[in-house]
């Protein structure tokens, strides 16, 4: 267990998919529940970290299952998910970004519902900016908390000649962040489900290293990771 381990931290967690809309009534999205990204904030808050969760469309019943004392701030799209990042980057002492955060938005959203026109139809998408990429920036800029540790998610499946570890590991090098937790999500495992398993990587002098390894449930597994977070932070 880790109680006490993160007493008195400003902790930040993103949670759930951001959703870009294309129209009033739809838009492109995700299966990401949120699950991981609430279990996180609960491991947080039971070792004593003031705990803000930032719901990306997270099910109320995944909301209600955090304990009392853990702040939510909801968002929707990329841009808001980014800004309350942003707000908060000045005060937190660890910011998790476990929210599936869409790549691209279409480039403009109509105003009206879109309608058929009998024809195929071609959606022109624009990049989003990478808000883990911003959120190190900032800090390398000295405009953040002295100390802040960045923790990123990686979800992989790997491909026919690159293994998922070693994707995740050229993503912690490249993203800058101090923790990546890799989840393998070739399987059944991930989203929408209770189990994960997961392996935490850190940046150290000559490249990513193995802290952590952990599997079960999205509760034990975000202890695990919560553990490795405070043993990073006393490091
Ligand atoms: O590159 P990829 O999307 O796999 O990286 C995943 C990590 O980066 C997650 O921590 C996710 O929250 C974060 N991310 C982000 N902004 C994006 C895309 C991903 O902060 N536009």
């Amino acid at each position: 267990r880790a109680d006490g381990a993160l007493s008195g931290a400003s902790v930040i967690v993103s949670a759930g998919g951001t959703r870009e809309p294309l129209d009033p009534v739809r838009f492109l999205g995700n299966r990401s529940s949120g699950k991981q990204g609430a279990a996180l904030a609960a491991a947080a808050a039971t070792a004593g970290a003031r705990v803000t969760l930032i719901a990306a469309n997270v099910d109320s019943d995944v909301l209600a299952s955090l304990p009392a004392g853990v702040d939510i701030e909801h968002v929707s799209t990329t841009a808001e998910l980014e800004a309350a990042c942003t707000a908060h980057a000045s005060s937190a002492d660890v910011i998790v970004m476990a929210a599936a955060v869409s790549d691209y938005r279409p480039a403009a959203a109509a105003q009206h519902k879109m309608k058929k026109t009998g024809d195929d139809l071609t959606i022109a998408l624009v990049e989003n900016p990478d808000i883990l990429r911003g959120l190190v920036e900032l800090r390398d800029a000295g405009r953040t908390r002295t100390g802040q540790l960045l923790v990123g998610f990686a979800a992989e499946t790997g491909s026919h000649d690159t293994s998922a570890e070693s994707l995740a590991q050229a993503k912690l090098l490249r993203k800058g962040c101090d923790l990546l937790v890799f989840n393998d999500v070739s399987g059944d495992r991930a989203f929408g489900h209770d189990d994960n398993a997961v392996v935490v990587y850190r940046a150290g002098a000559d490249g990513a290293e193995e802290v952590a390894r952990s599997e079960g449930s999205k509760a034990h597994v975000s202890n695990d990771v919560i553990a490795a977070v405070a043993a990073e932070r006393s490091r």
